[in-house]
């Protein structure tokens, strides 16, 4: 058996997604976080890898949305919940998923840019894959209402070139 990975449906794949996103962030845990009473979009594809032994080691979801970027429509490609099983980190499986899923969002010709959102401790991660910091404002729709998305930083990647700075409004939930 050797490692294998699948770009499938999201809501499809939520099943064998949604073991793996508990592992690596246990709600007891998330719920201390600056950013564990944020609602997140679904993720419309999921990018997932399967270890040797069988088990999902490393999931990445895709998103698909018309944002604003400066009151712009523009539609984009999303990539959230990168995350890989801790015995699995280090094996160069997150790097193979995002590319994956940075190959699947370049398909879609729609798509000018890709934006993901992270912590500081993943910044040189993205930096080193090519992304690019978005020094501006960023608003989402949560339940209570159209809020400022400030609990983790901004990062784009260029497929047409990407914004760096402005305002960004993802229309929806965050991801
Ligand atoms: C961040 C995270 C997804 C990285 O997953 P990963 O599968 O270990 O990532 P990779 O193996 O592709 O790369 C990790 C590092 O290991 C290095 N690496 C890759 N293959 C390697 C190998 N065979 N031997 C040694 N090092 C290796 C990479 O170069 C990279 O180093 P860098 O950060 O200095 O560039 C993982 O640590 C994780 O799930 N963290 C918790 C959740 C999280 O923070 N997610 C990100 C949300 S934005």
């Amino acid at each position: 058996m050797g490692t294998e990975i699948e770009v499938l449906n999201g809501d499809a794949s939520w099943q064998t997604a949604e073991p793996l996103l508990n592992e690596v962030w246990p709600s007891h845990i998330v719920e201390k976080l600056a950013w564990g009473h944020i609602k997140w979009a679904n993720a419309d594809l999921r990018v997932l890898i399967e270890a040797p032994s069988g088990r999902p080691a490393c999931h990445v979801g895709i998103y698909f949305r018309t944002i604003t970027w400066n009151g712009r429509k523009l539609h984009v490609g999303g990539i959230g919940g990168v995350a890989t099983r801790e015995d699995c980190r280090r094996l160069g499986y997150a790097s193979f998923a995002l590319e994956a899923a940075t190959e699947t969002i370049r398909a879609n010709e729609a798509a000018r840019f890709a934006l993901l959102f992270c912590e500081p401790h993943n910044f040189a991660f993205y930096r080193a894959r090519g992304w690019h910091p978005f020094s501006g404002e960023v608003y989402v729709e949560q339940p209570e209402g159209r809020i400022r998305f400030d609990v983790m930083a901004p990062f784009v990647l260029d497929i047409a070139r990407a914004p760096r700075r402005g305002t960004l409004d993802l229309c929806g939930l965050p991801w």
